[in-house]
């Protein structure tokens, strides 16, 4: 479980995070919406230990996060991934050795042991696979799209089989079809992980196709959280925009993705 308290942030004068609270369940797709600018990947930042807070506590699975450094730290955030927004691949690395990095940094969790070869290399088929781009272990970042780079950023997230998952803006920029196949790809993530994951986004379609919670962030706290049926009844001028952006409810989609044999 992911716990936050009074968590407060500025830049210069500029504060982004102003006493906010959340709880984020274990197992579940929390969602966090909110414009530009609010503070959503300083939020995330600060979960995975990258940020430190001006004040206020993170807890991670109890561990408090915000109050230590280097080793222990290492260690709390280290079942930890994150997709950071533009899923930047390493460019000089064909997809293989960008996928097993971490696996090749750090070894077992548990034994801290370096993988046999052949583990990493069937590791990454599987990650590879369970991404939709099976054997393209060999290409160069630039040889894929821009779709596929994001599900090979995926892929090396998941190689790791992380417990939390954060994802920072997954579908921004991309076209509807390969938004989808990110938003299928977050669920089946969770699923096959049973990760506790994090979605901050501002595409509405997919808040609702992966999120179990919806939450909404506005003047550094969480203004808003509720399962999404509740949510799309708050009354709030951006709920409502936010609902009127999309012209049906994906929820019916994932019906039929689940359905679907793949
Ligand atoms: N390292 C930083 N130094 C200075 N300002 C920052 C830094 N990181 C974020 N900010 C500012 O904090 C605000 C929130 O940023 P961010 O969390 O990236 O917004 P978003 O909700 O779009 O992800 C923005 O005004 C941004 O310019
Ligand atoms: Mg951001």
């Amino acid at each position: 479980m992911i716990k936050i308290r009074n968590l407060w942030k500025k830049f210069d004068k500029m504060e982004v995070l102003k006493g906010m609270d959340l709880d984020v369940n274990t197992g579940e797709t929390l969602v966090i919406l909110g414009p530009s600018g609010i503070g959503k990947s300083v939020l995330l930042k600060h979960i995975i230990g990258i940020t430190k807070p001006d004040e206020g506590s993170i807890y991670i699975d109890n561990v408090c996060i915000s109050d230590i450094k280097g080793a222990d730290l290492y260690k709390a955030i280290k079942h930890m991934g994150m997709l950071f927004q533009g899923g930047a691949l390493f460019d000089s690395m064909n997809v293989e050795e960008n996928v097993s990095f971490y696996l090749d940094q750090h070894g077992d969790p548990k034994t801290g042991k370096r993988y046999p070869r052949k583990e990493i290399a069937e590791r990454v088929a599987q990650a590879l696979e369970m991404v939709g781009l099976a054997g393209t272990q060999k290409k160069m970042p630039s040889d894929l799209s821009g779709g596929m780079r994001k599900r090979a950023a995926l892929a090396r997230l998941i190689v790791y089989r992380p417990s939390i998952v954060l994802y920072d803006e997954p579908t921004t920029g991309l076209d509807p079809i390969t938004a989808m196949q990110i938003n299928e790809l977050i669920v089946k993530t969770q699923k096959e992980l049973k990760a506790t994951s994090i979605v901050v986004t501002h595409d509405m379609f997919s808040a609702l196709y992966v999120g179990d919670r919806l939450a909404l962030i506005r003047d550094g706290k969480i203004a808003h959280i509720a399962e999404p049926d509740p949510f799309l009844k708050i009354q709030d001028p951006l709920i409502e925009f936010l609902h009127n952006s999309i012209s049906k409810d994906p929820r019916t989609m994932k019906e039929n993705a689940n359905g679907r044999t793949n």
